[in-house]
């Protein structure tokens, strides 16, 4: 019989861990033993064997969550975010794996960049950094970026992105389809028709009018979403739709999945629990883009989420420094913090749907990202990449308390449900006791 050490078991590098009677999705409470790197067994009352110990009774056990968008900053804005600090409050989340968005300072638009950003989330060893490469060079719309350098780098792009500006031009967004397509690549576009935008401070509607501020039609949205699934379709690509926020945008959606596009959307939860009445604050918190809709935007995204019609729910963790943010509205720049609230805003909005939460915020956004070892349930042999979340507790949410650089979140003072307890990745505990281990 193996004998499991805490300090190192024999039979692999990595220290074993036994997890308690954890309810592991869709399941009766079981133990899992993880060592090596991987879950060793599942099954009840496991011999520790010299196991390290911890207490599952009352935890669920989720794959480790993925998120497809998440702004680490670095390089350029270390005063809002590193990839260390943003992989430790993705770790804190119940992430264990995240992919980084290119609108850094330099942008990654070069091989050399996305290896920089690769190398320091393997440094930082705290979830997988995957980065996510430009599709224009400097994000400036013109002409395509190193898209095939950016793939055959060490970090192995496959999701590209100029999210925080739209590819707005149609034959540009052709050709990066077309690119991608011979190694299976997505474009993940920021939809927003930027004739239709100019000055916006926020969403086009009742409350843009009585604010006096300058709107940002739902139809800026959902024009480029419905060329862009034309053109997906005409091309053969993949295509994937960032922070979708609309309801006539799910209805285009609806029409494309409907006709075979190949075409994934997420959705944040920011725009899953906020509407644009936050604006009548005049707080730059609730800045964001694409802006807070209404309550009947709020409605139709939910449904879709749980329908299927909407993939998956990915963050738009977008620090900022204080003084981006603590400013007049107008010169506020757009974006939220959301690692480590997403899972308490899901479980708010959908209740404990354990199997739904797992498959938008871990299995399907894996698959689309091609991240094979993560999304996956524990089941033996299965790399150990899971977090244990506590459904009974209750937190209130305090700015200074995030492990983010920055202070932007929209949830300050806000009671949420649920708690992660402990993340682990390939076997390792990046969280316990709901403390970062490093
Ligand atoms: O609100 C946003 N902030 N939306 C984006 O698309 C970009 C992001 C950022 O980089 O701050």
């Amino acid at each position: 019989m193996t004998e499991y050490t805490a300090g190192g078991d024999p039979g692999a590098a990595k220290p074993a861990y036994l997890i308690r009677g954890v309810r592991v999705v869709g399941a009766a409470p079981t133990d899992l033993l993880l060592a090596g790197g991987v879950v060793a067994e599942v099954g009840r009352d496991l011999a520790a064997r010299g196991a390290r110990v911890v207490d599952g009774d009352g935890l669920v056990a989720l794959p480790g969550l993925v998120d497809l968008h998440t702004h680490l900053r670095e390089p350029g804005r270390e005063d809002a975010e590193t990839v260390e600090s943003g992989s430790r409050a993705a770790a804190l989340g119940g992430y264990t794996a995240v992919c980084a968005m290119a609108n850094t300072s330099p942008v990654a638009d070069t091989a050399g960049v996305v290896e920089q950003v690769w190398r320091l989330g393997r440094e930082a060893g705290l979830v997988d950094v995957q980065p996510i490469g430009a599709v224009t060079v400097g994000l400036a719309g013109e002409r395509l970026a190193e898209l095939g350098a950016m793939a055959d780098s060490a970090a192995r792009v496959r999701i590209f992105s100029d999210d925080g500006h739209c590819v707005a031009d149609p034959k540009l967004m052709r050709r990066a389809l077309e690119y991608v397509k011979a190694f299976d690549g997505v474009i993940a576009q920021h939809a927003e028709e930027p004739r239709l935008t100019e000055g916006a401070q926020m969403h086009e509607g009742e409350v843009s009018t009585r604010l006096g501020l300058t709107g940002w039609p739902a139809v800026a949205e959902e024009a480029i979403i419905a060329r862009d699934v034309l053109l997906a379709e005409h091309v053969g690509s993949r295509l994937h739709v960032c922070h979708l926020s609309t309801a006539g945008s799910v209805e285009v959606l609806r029409h494309a999945k409907k006709r075979g596009v190949r075409v994934t959307a997420e959705v944040t939860p920011h725009h899953l629990l906020l509407t644009d009445e936050r604006a009548a604050s005049y707080d730059p918190v609730f800045k964001v883009n694409p802006p807070l809709r209404t309550s009947a935007d709020v409605s139709a995204l939910r449904e879709a989420l749980v329908e299927g019609i909407i993939d998956i729910v990915a963050t738009d963790h977008a620090p900022h420094a204080l003084e981006d943010k603590e400013c007049e509205w107008a010169y506020a720049r757009p974006g939220m913090l959301g690692l480590e609230t997403a899972l308490s805003v899901l479980l708010d909005v959908l209740g404990e749907r354990w199997d739904l939460i797992a498959e938008r915020m871990s299995r399907t956004p894996a698959r689309i990202a091609g991240l094979v070892e993560h999304g996956r349930n524990p089941a033996p042999g299965v790399p150990a990449n899971l977090t244990l979340v506590d459904p009974a507790a209750r937190r209130t949410v305090d700015p200074s308390e995030q492990a983010s650089r920055s202070r932007n979140t929209p949830y300050a003072g806000l009671t949420l449900p649920g708690r992660i307890v402990a993340t682990f990745l390939r076997g390792e505990p990046t969280v316990l006791d709901g403390k970062a281990v490093k």
